[in-house]
Parts: C-alpha cells; structure tokens; sequence
C-alpha cells in the first residue's frame, strides 16, 4: 500500500529536467571550463566526454535501478537492492553525504544570491582589486553570508514541502529552461567581443602534448561530481521514476544535458576573459572575483549591458546552484520522513533547520571570528568539501558499483535495465554490467589515490 501512495513524477520531460537540475551546478561553470583551458582543450573535452560514456552514465543508471527498484529513500532503496550484505549500509553514508554536502553548498549558493544582490545595486563595480576585497571581506562578514544561505535554504524549503510533482519537478520545468536561455545570451554576448575568438580557440583547440595521466585522473573526477554521484541525488530523484522510464536512455540524455551545459558555460568564460586578456581560474575566485571584473572590463562601456549581463550571470548560477540544493535537500527530507514515519513538511523542517545550522557555521568558519573552528588544518568549509568530495563520494560510487556488479541477483538488475524485458536494450545491459563490475571500480579507485596524493 505505502508503494502505491508513493510520489512520483509527472511527465518524462519533469524527470530529465529534475535529475539534469541536479547535474547541471556550481561545477559546471567553476571547474569544468578552467580545467579545459588548462588540459589540453578539445583534447580533454572528448577524455571528459569518454569518462562521462564509461564512468558516468554507467553510475548514474546503477543509482537509477537502486532508487527506481526499492521506490524508497536511499539508505533504505539499499537494504532492499543489497539485503542481508553489509555492503547495504553504504546507503546510510550515501544520505550522510548528500546530508553534509547540503549545508556546505547553500553557503556558496548563497553568496550567488549576494552578487545579484551587489549586480542590481551596481555596487560590482571597480578595479580588480575591488573585486578581491569585495569578495574576501563579503565572505568573512559574520552577517551576511548567512543571511543568504538562510534564504536560499528557505527557498529550497518552500520548493521542497510542496512534494515531488508540485516542487520539484514544477520548478525544475521552470527553472532549467530559464537557466539554458541565460545561458545562451551570455554565450552570445561573450562570442561577440573583440578577440573573442582567441578565447574560442585555447577552449577548442586540441594540444595533444598536454595529455598525461593527471589529465584522466582529472576528467574523471570531474565526470563524477558533475553528474552528481554518490550523494543520493540520483537515487532518491530516480525514487520517484515511473516503472516505464528509460533509465540508459535518461542517463544519456542527462550526461549529454549536462556536458552541453558545461561547454556552453566555457564559451561563456574564456571570450569574455581573453577579450579582456584576464586569466581564468577556477572554483569561488573565479566565479566572484575574476568574472566579476572580466565582465565589468569586457561589458561595461556601454552603459546597460555591463550591468545587466552581470546580472543574468548570478541569476543564472543561482538557478544552477538552486536545482542542486533541490535535490540534495530531497535525500535528507526523504529519508527523515519515511525512516522516522513523519510529514513531509516536518521532515523537510528538520533538515532545512539543521543545515542552517551546517551552513552557518561553515560560513562563519571563513572569517576572522571562526578561528577556532579549523580543524586538521583546514576550515570547517574546506574540511566538508574535502571529506564529502574526496573521501565519501569515491567510497560511496566503489561500493556502489561493486554492489550492483558483483552482489545483487543480475535478474534485478535486469529486469530494471530493460524495464522487464519491454526494452530492447539487451545488448547494452552486457556492456554496463561490464562497466559497472571491472571499469568503473577500477577507475573510481585510481580517482580516489590521485587525489590523496598516493598516485
Ligand atoms: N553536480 C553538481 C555540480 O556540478 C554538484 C552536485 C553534486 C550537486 C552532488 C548535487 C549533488 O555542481
């Protein structure tokens, strides 16, 4: 009976635009485009594309069949696919990292919410070293950081209580496309500016001297966080899939989304930086101090469009970010209410409540009076993006797949795959499960050494 009455999503169209919202973030524009330029260009889009083909998508459509399988949350969607193996538990730290992880990214969404805040008062406007102090004394403000992530943790709340098709997936149906045209109009606007070619060759042209190991190790990595793996997004999200959704075809089609999104996002980037002769770089910097000042440099002679393409760009980011937030939200809020048997509203409360909590400490932790807040030589920001990203997320995505590859009955994951035999998606299932058993483990581990330092 508690299956029936289970929340599901729409329409086809709301579970691509829901999962590809929670794909498409904060990382498609702050690393992806930077580790291109740096990497080779084309060369690292087409490796990066490869590890989408055989790392992403394969992940991605086991979270499906887990989630889809159990129509449950993911620690318990676990228990169902894994039963009395232990590895099943991984579950519980799948939800623990989404759980984490929420926290920590309202802080960052909501400094997005600040800059369009600073773009409709015009006050993003000055030398580049304005741009550095503005940002470094924002994010030590005791205040005003926090204020933000409150707000865009109540704006994931109010999304979020109103369920899955009323919430979710309405939002993501609004929200998506918006972000796809903002998007395009900054491409636009960037492509049109003097030099802006120069921009377009170092993002598209192939240096195949740049190729090495770190290059891989790099685009994998990258592949994984960017299709939001391993924190129970997927899972949970794919909770809610009708038993006729295609996930291989889903998966595809949300790899592709989110690849598009990223390249977009570097042709949004690289013209506008090279017009100006700025150099890119990656992660907070580049997305509150460099661009800031290289569309300030790049846009604003002419009176409006600096203003109002700064503006679309923090509209756009914090539209990213929101549809990120959405579903890492629903992990925590899933899983509250159906293992404690509470109300949604009261499940979505509690977490929205507790990574208030998260998230202003983390903020706090960044400026002068969080001192006492660093641990193991980090702050308490670093710490949670070092552990949830580098640590829980290989850990989780292995055991994932080992789960999938080597433990559960291959019926299951059949029956899933192929939606009991009504796709004819046969011979692909041969080569997932391949992936999933001997690939993506494999490469998962590389992932995980390289970035400890061991490889
Ligand atoms: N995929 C998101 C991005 O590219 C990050 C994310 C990871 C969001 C995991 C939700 C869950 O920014």
């Amino acid at each position: 009976m508690a299956k029936l009455e289970r929340a599901n999503f729409g329409s086809k169209l709301g579970v691509i635009l829901a999962t590809a919202g929670s794909a498409v973030g904060l990382g498609n524009v702050w690393r992806f485009p930077y580790m291109t330029g740096q990497n080779g260009g084309a060369v690292f889009i087409l490796i990066y594309v490869g590890c989408v083909l055989l790392l992403g998508i394969p992940c991605m459509i086991s979270e499906f069949i887990i989630g889809r399988h159990a129509q449950a949350n993911t620690a318990r969607a676990y228990r169902i696919v894994g039963g009395r193996n232990p590895l099943s538990l991984i579950g519980y730290m799948s939800v623990l990292t989404g759980f984490l992880i929420t926290g920590y990214y309202a802080v960052v969404s909501g400094w997005c919410l600040q800059y369009i805040w600073a773009s409709l008062l015009g006050h993003l406007d000055g030398d580049p070293a304005f741009f550095k102090d503005y940002f470094v004394q924002f994010s030590e403000d005791p205040v005003k950081p926090i204020f933000w992530t409150l707000l865009m943790l109540l704006a994931t709340y109010l999304i979020i209580e109103h369920g899955v098709r009323d919430g979710i997936e309405r939002a993501s149906k609004l929200m998506m496309p918006t972000l796809f045209i903002l998007l395009l109009v900054i491409v636009v606007a960037a492509c049109m500016l003097p030099n802006a070619s120069k921009g377009i060759e170092f993002l598209f042209k192939p240096d195949w001297d740049m190729i090495n190991g770190d290059v891989f190790l790099g685009a994998l990595g990258q592949s994984f966080y960017s299709m939001s793996i391993a924190m129970g997004c997927i899972c949970t999200y794919a909770s809610y899939f009708s038993k006729s959704t295609n996930l291989t075809g889903s998966a595809v089609q949300i790899g592709i989304i989110d690849s598009v999104v990223a390249i977009l996002a570097g042709l949004m980037i690289f013209p506008a930086a090279f017009s100006v002769g700025v150099n890119p770089d990656s992660g907070p910097s580049l997305i509150f101090i460099t661009l800031p000042n290289v569309f300030q440099q790049a846009f604003g002679n002419v009176p409006v469009v600096g203003y109002v393409i700064s503006l679309l760009f923090y509209l756009l980011l914090s539209l990213a970010a929101l549809t990120s937030l959405m579903s890492l939200h629903e992990v925590s809020t899933s899983f509250f209410q159906e293992e404690f048997r509470i109300t949604r509203k009261m499940a979505a409360l509690i977490v929205t409540v507790s990574c208030c909590v998260i998230g202003a400490f983390c903020s706090l932790s960044l400026g002068p009076s969080g001192q006492f807040m660093h641990l193991l030589g980090k702050t308490l920001f670093d710490l949670f993006d070092f552990v949830t990203g580098q640590i829980f997320l290989p850990i989780v995505g292995f055991l994932t797949c080992i789960l999938i590859g080597w433990f559960v009955p291959h019926k299951l994951v059949r029956d899933e795959f192929t939606n009991y035999g009504t796709l004819r998606v046969t011979r692909f299932f041969h080569v997932y499960l391949f992936l999933v058993k001997y690939v993506c483990p494999i490469c998962i581990l590389f992932i995980f050494l390289h970035q400890l330092g061991l490889l």
